[in-house]
């Protein structure tokens, strides 16, 4: 397996014409607060607050997971996610980037048996609705995600679909259409699962919504539609291995973190652009957004004064944004660093066609690869950033398969905990979401909150 590569030669001054980074200081201060910054990751990861870094070992429990996978394989149609947040971004994106963002309109045949996987992350009627009406309930299974147990969207989810189900087939049967993956010991759906006997999985006590993509949070769809667990993890292990070290030149969790972390503090640059070349990591610039903006948006730092830190990630796809935001990037304002993602395999490629050859708009690129034009214009539109002065970097996957996306989940989350250092902020928690949390529990009139006061 070959890691993923990353370049950031169009972060530094030699290329930029302004807000480059000068490489040398990657060996010297920045080292050195990267150093620091690795002191305080590693502490957390000893103590057990970041959890996230053991799920690439977790093999009892990946083992559990493929267990009860297996023994419900063919026989649901659909695979229903009812979660939000960290606790569905990752399986949407796990779907789209290896089943491909097609896999739903599939035929049974084509998918080999495995079920539809849908993703209903909000509570939306109308969506709820219109998905509803297109499932066979005695073919469709529910797997109810939340780490808290209590989230007021995957309650409501979760009642509306038990009493769908309790209305067509009883309580006994109900049961047997429910997998909860919640947290091991606490929480409501916890209390549910072992009064009632509803198949469950457990999200490590000290791992957070948006880190959980490598737990059941994820396996377990990943498993049920037939993609290799054991791969994804074992990716994952790789990434985990090679971001170990305190030398910021060799570590590239390291440098992600540092370069937008400098580019923002340093030149302004507080928009951390995610732009994948592929439709099939377009769920994962999502992901990544929600990992970024909910770990390093923060009022206070780590000693409790108030900061109002974070950059603001911003998804966008190549090259469909070539055509919308792109011209923004290039001559708005610049506040930005554009992260690229490029695919150097297209799964499968198609040869552009050659009956316009005496149409010089069209001539040129017949007989070429699609896929050729796709990279193209990734490095064309790198360049045109550079040009203009505009930082940019560029990660290029060999491959897409379950061990690249393991290793590209865990390299994001470790970068992600490196940026909280750096920032001086806890990426680990989210209190700003906490307070929303709350306030809806009190307009929807929840025992022990009090009525809202505005
Ligand atoms: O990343 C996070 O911690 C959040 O986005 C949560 O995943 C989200 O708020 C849902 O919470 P829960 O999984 O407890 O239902």
């Amino acid at each position: 397996m070959t890691p993923i590569a990353l370049d950031f030669s169009n972060m530094v001054v030699q290329n930029l014409d302004q807000g480059g980074i000068d490489p040398d200081r990657l060996e010297r201060d920045l080292a050195e607060r990267f150093s620091a910054a690795h002191d305080t990751v590693e502490a957390s990861r000893i103590s057990g607050a970041a959890g996230f870094f053991d799920l690439p070992y977790a093999s009892e429990e990946l083992d559990r997971t493929q267990q009860i996978a297996d023994g419900l394989k063919g026989r649901f149609d659909d695979l229903v996610i009812l979660g939000i947040g960290g606790s569905a971004m990752g399986t949407r994106t796990l779907r789209d980037a290896l089943l491909g963002p097609t896999w739903n309109a599939r035929s049974l045949a084509e998918r080999k048996g495995r079920p539809r996987i849908h993703v209903l992350d909000n509570v939306d009627p109308d969506a709820v609705t219109d998905l509803v009406e297109r499932l066979d309930p005695s073919r469709t299974l529910f797997n109810v995600v939340s780490k808290s147990g209590a989230t007021a969207e995957t309650m409501a989810l979760f009642l509306v679909m038990e009493g769908l189900l309790i209305d067509e087939f009883g309580k006994e049967q109900a049961r047997e259409h429910f997998v909860f993956t919640t947290d091991p010991k606490r929480g409501p759906l916890r209390s549910i699962a072992e009064a009632e006997g509803i198949r469950s999985l457990p999200i490590p006590e000290n791992v957070g919504g948006r880190f959980s993509v490598l737990s059941a949070v994820g396996l377990f769809p990943a498993i049920l539609a037939g993609l290799d667990g054991a791969a994804l993890l074992a990716g994952a292990a790789e990434a985990d291995e090679y971001c170990r070290t305190a030398v910021l030149m060799d570590n590239p969790a390291g440098l992600i973190a540092t370069l937008l972390h400098t580019a923002h503090v340093d030149a302004g640059a507080s928009i951390h652009v995610m732009m994948p070349y592929s439709e099939r990591l377009r769920s994962f610039a999502f992901w990544f957004q929600q990992l970024w903006a909910e770990s390093l948006g923060k009022a206070n730092d780590r000693s409790g004064n108030i900061v109002h830190a974070g950059p603001t990630p911003l998804p966008a796809v190549g090259v469909t944004d070539q055509h919308a935001q792109v011209q923004l990037f290039i001559e708005g304002p610049r506040d930005k660093v554009v992260m690229f993602l490029g695919l150097n395999s297209s799964q499968r490629d198609i040869e552009i066609g050659t009956h316009r050859a005496s149409l010089p708009a069209a001539a040129y690129l017949g007989g070429q690869k699609m896929g050729h034009l796709l990279d193209s214009e990734r490095k064309a539109t790198a360049e045109a950033l550079r040009r203009k002065g505009r930082p940019n970097m560029t990660f290029e996957l060999e491959q897409l398969d379950a061990a690249t996306l393991g290793e590209l989940f865990m390299l994001m989350s470790i970068a992600t905990v490196y940026a909280g250092a750096l920032y001086d902020v806890n990426p680990l928690d989210q209190p700003g979401v906490e307070l929303g949390k709350h306030l809806t529990y009190r307009l929807m009139g929840r025992e022990g909150y009090d009525p809202p006061d505005w």
